[in-house]
């Protein structure tokens, strides 16, 4: 049996340290994990009046598909104006509305970097409160937030950090064991 991750950044510039962030997820898999990143860049600022006869855009509906065949969410946090970014919370919009809200009991966990000294704290407390709201399950523990950015990553944008790293990979466990319990 496999577990299937998608992550999701709510950064769209190439070098994001969150995407990065992400990336190092795939890379800390445990045996029969899978892991994909979300495209959320090419979604269109929610606008109900693109909503044809009920039907989503086509970028949307490859979202809300992705994460309804999920079996756990990774969501990578910038912090924007003590917020979640606007890409992360119009991604969220869109895939949140009904029919089939793909987020109902959904089991999710949050990493999130930031070049500041707090690491994106405010930002995954927001997040929390959103996903709140459309009854997601979170991961409380551990709580992953890479302060200091730029110093734990190279030059590729690899995650050196090695306390993040084992903490990225405690994340992914406990989300995978979460996920068990919600199914039970
Ligand atoms: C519009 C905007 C608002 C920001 N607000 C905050 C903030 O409130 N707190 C913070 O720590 N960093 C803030 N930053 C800095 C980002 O967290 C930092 O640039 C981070 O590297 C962005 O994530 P990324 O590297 O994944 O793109 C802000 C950046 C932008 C573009």
């Amino acid at each position: 049996m496999t577990f299937h991750i998608l992550g999701i950044s709510g950064s769209l510039r190439k070098a994001s340290f969150n995407t990065a962030a992400l990336r190092a997820v795939g890379e800390l898999l445990p045996e029969g994990v899978t892991f994909e990143i979300a495209e959320i860049g090419d979604l269109p600022l929610y606008n109900e009046d693109l909503r044809v006869n009920g039907s989503f855009p086509p970028e949307v509906q490859r979202l809300r598909e992705q994460i309804a065949k999920a079996d756990g969410l990774v969501f990578a946090v910038p912090e924007y104006n003590y917020s979640v970014s606007p890409a992360m919370k119009n991604a969220i919009d869109w895939a949140s509305r009904a029919p089939n809200q793909v987020f109902d009991w959904k089991p999710y966990a949050m990493i999130g970097a930031a070049t500041g000294l707090f690491g994106t704290v405010r930002a995954q407390m927001a997040l929390r409160q959103i996903l709140f709201g459309i009854n997601a399950y979170p991961v409380n523990n551990p709580q992953v937030m890479i302060a200091g950015a730029a110093q734990k990553f190279d030059a590729e944008g690899k995650l050196t950090d090695q306390a993040a790293r084992d903490l990225i990979t405690q994340l992914i466990h406990a989300l995978v064991k979460l996920a068990g319990k919600l199914k039970a």
